[in-house]
């Protein structure tokens, strides 16, 4: 354990990520341990900026998201800056302020860069050095997609066996700049979603029938994956990506009662990528716990595709992103 020169006030910042195999149902809720393995990109122009200031003077920690405080999110991050505490050997309460520069909890991985920052921030706050792989863990019992926004580019989070979660952590598979693939996000609502993760994994686990199936096909999909991003394969891993992503969705439609996060013009969407796609376009989609459309394309598609996104009906915003790095202190 290392004391850095930013022991007491810390700001970082960290990518929200999507996965391309997804993370679908825990194997222990307490800990947070996921019930599968995932593989995401984390993006540079989507991000959360989290500020920790070690306060002696608090009786408990503070939370603002966006300038708001936050009291309903407080315990899940007291609970987080807890693991970082208890390494640091102190009790010292924070304030947290966090600032996202996209719409929060509507599917767009608020959680993911969320936790990531605050974890990067609360280590250089409390004057801790930690490894990326204990960033990782601590990371994932925030929000299990968090463990993957501490590092950039191509990442892969293991599903880990061992009952402490202490192999339940993301590495990197490859650079942003050893393959920068871009990426289109089609808005198709604003609100916050109406069914978390959390809740809609346990729902999917408990009552879906799919939900073994989901499980039982998760390493080979990323097998596959894994695969095509070694060789930089854009069909392969176009393939393996929509079909992981309509498997995980069938598993939360078959739930009850039903987990349908798309509306109207989401199915919109993915007919246009699929269109663009069978034209020769190289782009694929992806779709997360909420309306919005992912999609994913090769550098030189991305104005053909966020045009073509742009004019379907209902899609109210299209952002675009490269590929970005991990979680870093500012
Ligand atoms: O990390 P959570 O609890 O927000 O769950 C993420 C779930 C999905 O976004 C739907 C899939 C994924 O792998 O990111």
């Amino acid at each position: 354990m290392v004391t850095s020169e930013h022991a007491g006030r810390a700001t970082a910042r960290a990518g929200a990520n999507f996965a391309l195999v997804k993370y679908w149902g825990k194997a222990d809720a307490r800990l947070n341990v996921p019930a599968v393995g995932s593989i995401s990109i984390t993006l540079d122009a989507l991000f959360t900026e989290t500020e920790v200031v070690v306060d002696p003077g608090l009786a408990s920690d503070e939370l603002t998201l966006d300038g708001k405080r936050r009291d309903e999110d407080l315990a899940k991050i007291s609970a987080c800056v807890d693991l970082l505490r208890r390494k640091a050997g102190v009790d010292t309460r924070v304030r947290v302020a966090s600032r996202n520069n996209f719409p929060t909890g509507a599917g767009l991985a608020s959680s993911a860069s969320g936790f990531a920052a605050l974890v990067r921030a609360a280590e250089g706050a409390l004057g801790l050095t930690l490894s990326a792989r204990e960033r990782s863990i601590i990371a994932r019992q925030g929000s299990g997609s968090a463990a993957r926004s501490i590092f950039g580019g191509f990442v892969e989070m293991h599903a880990g066996s061992l009952p402490d979660g202490s192999d339940s952590f993301a590495e990197p598979l490859l650079e942003s700049s050893e393959w920068p693939l871009e990426v289109v996000i089609a808005v198709t609502a604003k609100g916050e979603k109406e069914v978390g993760s959390r809740s809609g994994m346990a729902r999917s686990a408990s009552s879906s029938p799919y939900y073994a199936a989901w499980v039982a096909g998760q390493p080979p999909d990323l097998a596959a994956a894994r695969a095509a991003i070694r060789a930089r394969d854009f069909e392969a891993l176009a393939d393996i990506a929509e079909h992981n992503c309509l498997k995980m969705h069938a598993a939360a439609l078959a739930a009850l009662p039903p987990l349908v996060y798309w509306n109207g013009a989401t199915v919109e969407c993915l007919h246009a990528v699929r269109r663009l796609r069978a034209g020769g376009v190289p782009v694929f989609f992806t779709i997360d716990a909420g309306p919005q459309l992912k999609a994913v394309c090769a550098p030189g598609a991305r104005g053909q595709v966020e045009r073509m996104l742009s004019t379907v009906p209902g899609v109210l915003e299209v952002l675009t992103s490269a590929l970005g790095p991990g979680a870093e202190l500012r």
